[in-house]
């Protein structure tokens, strides 16, 4: 092992088992599996204890270690580039991961990126790559719900799944994926709905893609919204530099106090989750008509979790200056947000153009 460029890398950690020849190894694909940390390299004090663990202490190394037969599927490059609770995911982070997986993806001697994640905010990831990875090669996310440690761990068998995807072909120009527990889904569509489940991602109104299980990709549709290679965004350099956008929820009673904090702060846009079909209370809606009478862009999504936003629908989106999110969660349609805005998009009828495609 040696550390390279701030990443520990394991270098050329082709894995040829004695029961399979080094030809037959050299055929197989070349995975990338770029570690960032989560519960699937936590670990507790003991077996049974599922909650009360650290995230992100277990290296790339022992996280592949822990996979019986990966070696038959791939040949494995592994890369630590991070080791964090995702909860604390950052700019700067998302900016390494997506230049790094880029430059892998860049590589002809690499078929597929998998990285492993945490599950907290492994939704914003996973939508924010497929926006910014310029390739059509099979990128795969994947997480796990319990500790490395635990009994019945779920992360080794979703790793070996989504590099089983990666390796597959069948991924390629499918954008951005997240394999777990068995189910193949895109990256705009899925979101964590469990706290504690060990099947703690769907894609909700949509479905998943397909399937994965022992060895067998099978997918049932594609995701037809632009992405990866058809977009024209990318992540933001500088960490700096990203556009600073908020959320805000509506709910009984709700002030206008947080609203007109951030614009005081200076925020470039406003997500509101609103209820139902996007609907804002009135003391809400009047204060983000202001916040975009000034300038600041503002999208209303939904805090319901499945369904879409309809323009003009529950608020009159035009007359007040707002764009509506469409399908996407709040957290979703922020990330596309900053995207958007960093790429110069600050009009309402540009930025509602940019929801309506992506
Ligand atoms: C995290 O998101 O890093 C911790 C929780 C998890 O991975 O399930």
């Amino acid at each position: 092992m040696a550390v390279e460029g701030g990443s520990l890398k394991i270098a050329a950690m082709t894995t040829s088992s004695s029961s399979q020849n080094a030809a037959g190894a050299s055929a197989l694909p070349r995975i990338a599996v770029l570690a960032t940390g989560g519960t699937i390299a936590g670990s507790a004090p003991d077996a049974a204890n599922t909650a009360g663990y650290q995230a992100g202490v277990i290296g790339v190394a022992q996280l592949l270690a822990a996979v019986p037969g990966l070696d038959a599927v791939a040949q494995i490059h592994a890369e630590q580039v991070a080791s964090v609770d995702s909860k604390d995911m950052s700019f700067a982070l998302w900016t390494t991961l997506a230049q790094r997986v880029n430059a892998l993806l860049a590589d002809d001697d690499i078929d597929g990126v998998v990285i492993t994640h945490g599950t907290d905010t492994l939704e914003e990831t996973a939508y924010l790559l497929h926006l910014t990875v310029k390739s059509a090669k099979p990128v795969i996310l994947t997480a796990a719900m319990r500790p490395a440690s635990a009994l019945s761990a779920d992360g080794p068998l979703n790793l070996l799944n989504a590099v089983t995807v990666a390796a597959s072909g069948a991924a390629a120009g499918q954008g951005v994926l997240v394999a777990f527990n068995n189910r193949m889904h895109c990256a705009r569509d899925v979101a964590k709905i469990s706290t504690y489940a060990v099947d703690a991602f769907q894609s909700p109104e949509i479905g998943a893609l397909g399937w994965v299980q022992d060895g067998r990709v099978d997918f049932q549709r594609r995701a037809l919204r632009p992405h990866t290679l058809d977009t024209p965004f990318a992540v933001v350099d500088d960490a700096a530099q990203w556009p600073q956008v908020d959320i805000v929820t509506s709910y009984a009673g709700v002030s206008r106090i947080a609203v007109d904090a951030l614009v005081s702060a200076g925020v470039r846009g406003i997500v509101v989750a609103g209820t139902g079909n996007g609907s804002i209370h009135a003391t809400l809606q009047q204060a983000l008509a202001d916040a975009a009478a000034q300038g600041v862009a503002v999208v209303r999504a939904s805090r319901v979790g499945s369904g879409h936003v309809m323009h003009n629908g529950a608020a009159k989106d035009d007359a007040l200056g707002f764009v509506s999110a469409g399908t996407l969660s709040p957290y979703k349609a922020r990330v596309l947000l900053m995207l958007a805005l960093a790429a110069g998009n600050t009009q309402k009828d540009a930025l509602q153009r940019v929801f309506d495609t992506y």
